[in-house]
């Protein structure tokens, strides 16, 4: 496959998919790229890959858009066994690409990750499938999400290609400043997912897993918010300050939303946090990320 290597750009603004249902994924990627993103989110455990791929399909015709416009980013999960989930081996990786793009309707993806660190005995093979994958052209890039610093240094130890983004949950509840800089030391692109978990509404819906309500929500933290002060301060919303946070910091952000207006306000960026609240917001940190209810999945083996 003919693939332009040259210009893989990730852009920083990226739209979440997880629980977007694929019923409603064709008319939400429909708003999102009428609205500007021009980066998508996705995973084969989603399951709206069917939906987006309609979504792409009609909103290139409509708004005159090329495949390469858009970024598009998927990920395999690579199984659990100590959740019962086979651990997927080479071949089974490179199967579940080829089923993400059938689904998609895509000829290649724009970056593909392992989803996160679950299988020790064949992460490695799973990260020699992707480095294949985007030899083959079926991925521009390559990366990985959930990953630590060992699970990292596993796959540069072995002289393999080093992942170009790690996707991990970041914001000013769960900063992993270690992980951060380690990151930025070896040129891999920091990528934040659940931005939004600090706001009272964050997957309150029913069925929304996560561990919030355990460890976080309970403890009346929400009530005392100081990003609502900022949100006063800046003429902003709370989840705008918690986006922009992210940029800031030099993350791409992937927010979701199932709202248009709220999916619009999360792409209007432009304005500045200063270096007082920046400097506040980075004592903030709690520890852990609770977006997966099982923990963090940094923390795995
Ligand atoms: N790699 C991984 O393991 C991993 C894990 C989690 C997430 N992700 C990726 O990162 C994306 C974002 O993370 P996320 O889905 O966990 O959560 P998120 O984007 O941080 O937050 C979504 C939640 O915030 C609400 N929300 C969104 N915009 C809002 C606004 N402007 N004002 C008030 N509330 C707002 C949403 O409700 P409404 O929808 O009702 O607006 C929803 O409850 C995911 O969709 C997925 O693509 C990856």
């Amino acid at each position: 496959m003919n693939v332009d290597q040259t210009l893989v750009n990730m852009p920083t603004i990226g739209f979440g998919t997880y629980l977007i249902p694929n019923e409603e994924a064709q008319k939400t990627i429909n708003t999102v790229l009428k609205i500007g993103y021009r980066h998508i989110d996705t995973a084969e455990v989603y399951r709206n890959e069917v939906g987006i791929g309609l979504g792409l399909k009609d909103t290139f015709t409509q708004l005159s858009l090329q495949r390469n416009d858009v970024f598009i980013t998927s990920k395999v999960f690579p199984g659990n066994p100590s959740w019962g989930r086979e651990a997927k081996n080479y071949k089974m990786c490179i199967e579940a690409c080829d089923s993400s793009l059938k689904r998609l309707n895509l000829d290649y993806l724009d970056c593909y990750l392992i989803h996160a660190p679950f299988c020790k005995d064949l992460r490695l093979e799973q990260w020699k499938a992707l480095c294949d994958l985007k030899k083959e052209g079926k991925t521009r890039t390559i990366g990985v999400s959930n990953y630590s610093q060992l699970h990292i240094q596993e796959i540069i130890n072995e002289g393999l290609e080093a992942p170009e983004y790690n996707q991990i949950e970041l914001h000013p509840w769960c900063q992993k400043k270690e992980l951060v800089s380690f990151l930025k030391e070896k040129n891999i692109r920091v990528v934040a997912y659940s931005s939004l978990v600090p706001l009272e509404g964050w997957r309150a819906k029913p069925n929304q897993d996560s561990a919030k309500s355990q460890s976080m929500k309970e403890d009346g933290a929400d009530n005392s918010s100081p990003f609502k002060r900022m949100s006063k301060k800046y003429g902003m919303s709370e989840a705008q300050i918690l986006l922009k946070w992210g940029l800031q910091m030099g993350f791409v952000i992937l927010p979701k939303s199932s709202d248009e207006n709220r999916i619009r306000e999360n792409f209007d960026l432009s304005f500045k946090i200063d270096d007082t609240d920046m400097k506040e917001i980075s004592t903030m940190d709690r520890g852990d990320g609770i977006a997966w209810p099982n923990g963090d999945p940094c923390n795995s083996k």
